[in-house]
């Protein structure tokens, strides 16, 4: 069976213009998922990893190569992917069903079925007794559920999400950590998550990749052998901790190299 993802010899330089010189981010990154895998991608800040997921999205062309979809050629959006970014991209004057609904809508389903389709989902991120509340009556938490709900409304096969707990705090995180695993066992989604917390990525993955410092490069892909269901106690064990510093030590190389002056990632 063909991976349900691939990413295929993919680099990207972003133009220079008469004050920039060219930046190269991504150099020949390959990897793929099978359908049903937690895959996260790890490095340090400035290592390409928003831009390989805007490529894997369709968001962004990579200069060259490319990302395949059940063995296809994909370009563009796809209607397999769903997409949750770092910031919460609500929109302030719909509530919680309304935003949830939104992709629904905008792939041409009325309203009303969006928002009644919609309300499966948003009871799964556990927001079921707020559909009619607006963002800014939620807490930063929350918004981030209402994003997934969004993403999870038009039933992709593959989520790709982009650090979306980082700017929560660190309980809430704990918190959303357990519920995406949950959530991520109930549908069978393939994930694809960018992190640049090395505990998060361990905590979630079945494989992690992790880039090398600026052009992003895979630097290794480590197969996370830990029992599932895992609970929040799996962080305390010991071949917990041993994953965590194997990545620790390799995100510390090349977090060295971007700066060559000691430096914690982000
Ligand atoms: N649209 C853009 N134009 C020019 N440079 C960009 C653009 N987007 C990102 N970059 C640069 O590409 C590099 C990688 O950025 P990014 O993919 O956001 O990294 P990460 O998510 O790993 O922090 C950074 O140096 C950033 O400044
Ligand atoms: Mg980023």
């Amino acid at each position: 069976m063909a991976d349900k993802l691939a990413i295929e010899k993919v680099s990207h330089v972003f133009a220079g213009d008469n004050r920039r010189a060219p930046l190269r981010v991504l150099d020949d990154v390959s990897f793929s998922a099978r359908a049903g895998e937690f895959v996260s991608i790890i490095g340090a800040s400035g290592s390409g990893k928003t831009t390989l997921l805007r490529v894997i999205a369709g968001l962004q062309a990579p200069t060259s190569g490319g990302v395949s979809i059940d063995g296809e050629a994909a370009a563009g959006p796809h209607r397999k992917l769903g997409v949750v970014f770092q910031r919460d991209s609500l929109w302030p004057w719909r509530t919680v069903s309304g935003n949830a609904a939104y992709g629904l809508e905008m792939r041409g389903v009325a309203k009303r079925d969006a928002a009644a389709r919609a309300m499966k989902y948003i009871e799964m991120v556990g927001l079921g007794g707020f559909a009619d509340y607006y963002p800014h009556q939620l807490s930063g938490g929350m918004r981030q559920r209402v994003n997934l709900a969004r993403a999870l409304t038009i039933e992709p096969d593959i989520l790709l999400m982009d650090e979306p707990f980082a700017a929560l705090d660190a309980q809430t995180r704990e918190v959303m950590q357990l519920e995406l695993t949950k959530i991520w066992r109930e549908t069978g989604k393939t994930i694809v998550f960018v992190t640049h917390q090395i505990d998060e990525a361990v905590y979630l993955s079945d494989r992690v990749i992790t880039l090398s410092a600026r052009p992003g490069a895979v630097r290794a892909e480590t197969a996370i052998d830990l029992p599932r269901p895992r609970d929040l106690r799996v962080k305390r064990t010991e071949a917990f901790q041993n994953y965590v510093g194997l990545l620790w030590d390799m995100i510390e190389t090349e977090v060295m190299k971007g700066f060559r002056v000691p430096a914690g990632v982000d």
